[in-house]
């Protein structure tokens, strides 16, 4: 989700304004893509870097993110009913109690849920995660239960945030950046990319259709030929 700042400044607003409005637009195709029969999808809210912008707005993003999981909360039954697994992405043992309290519970309640499984980074960086894997793989070989040459792909898959899911399939990057910036490295090996140059709260369900069509007509052969 990228372009909240820009699109505030056109209008001469806050960032903050912005990011309310972006905020918005996930929820409006995080809903479009359940609706679709999408199974996994992911989204960017905040990165392991974004901790550099200045205090009020990082504040502002949080208090989002809050909102966000109260309602969540509130409308836990509604999810259910949608089949939705709600999952966070990153490390959160650096966000507030209350945060992680309720992303905890939200996790668990909806562990069950099969339809789609919704995916947010928050405090997330590719490059960590990865990080994050081969220090549990460390400690496994430490402990015994693991030899150097028998580590593979599978052991790092399994120390991602990710888990079991699927690669990444397409990304979708508004803005007009064309740049990964961090997000699922590893799951993002063979992943199609499209760009667009509408900025996050602009985005729209039209968009989505237009990327989920272009992503139809790719040639995917994974080294292949
Ligand atoms: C939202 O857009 C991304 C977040 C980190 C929440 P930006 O805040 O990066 O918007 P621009 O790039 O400044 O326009
Ligand atoms: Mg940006």
């Amino acid at each position: 989700m990228d372009g909240n700042g820009r699109w505030a400044k056109k209008r001469g607003l806050s960032r903050s304004e912005g990011h309310i409005e972006g905020a918005k637009t996930f929820r409006r195709i995080g809903e479009y893509a359940g609706d679709l029969g999408i199974k996994n999808i992911s989204f960017y809210a905040f990165s392991t870097e974004n901790w550099a912008r200045p205090q009020n707005e990082v504040n502002a993003i949080m208090q989002l993110f809050y909102d966000y999981l109260e309602e969540a909360r509130e409308r836990l039954d509604e999810n259910k009913e949608k089949g939705i697994r709600l999952r966070f992405l990153g490390d959160r043992t650096v966000l507030s109690p209350e945060l992680q309290y309720m992303m905890d519970y939200i996790e668990d309640e909806t562990k069950e849920m099969t339809k789609i499984n919704l995916n947010i980074a928050v405090n997330y960086g590719g490059r960590q995660e990865i990080l994050h894997s081969v220090k549990k793989i460390a400690q496994r070989v430490k402990n015994g239960e693991l030899l150097p040459e028998e580590i593979s792909l599978d052991d790092i898959q399994n120390g991602l945030y990710t888990l079991e899911q699927p690669p990444v399939d397409l990304i979708i990057r508004p803005s007009g950046e064309q740049r990964l910036s961090n997000f699922l490295l590893w799951q993002s090996a063979y992943a199609e990319f499209w760009y667009s140059d509408v900025l996050w709260p602009d985005f729209t369900e039209k968009d989505f259709d237009e990327a989920l069509k272009a992503y139809e007509k790719r040639n995917r052969r994974f080294g292949g030929i």
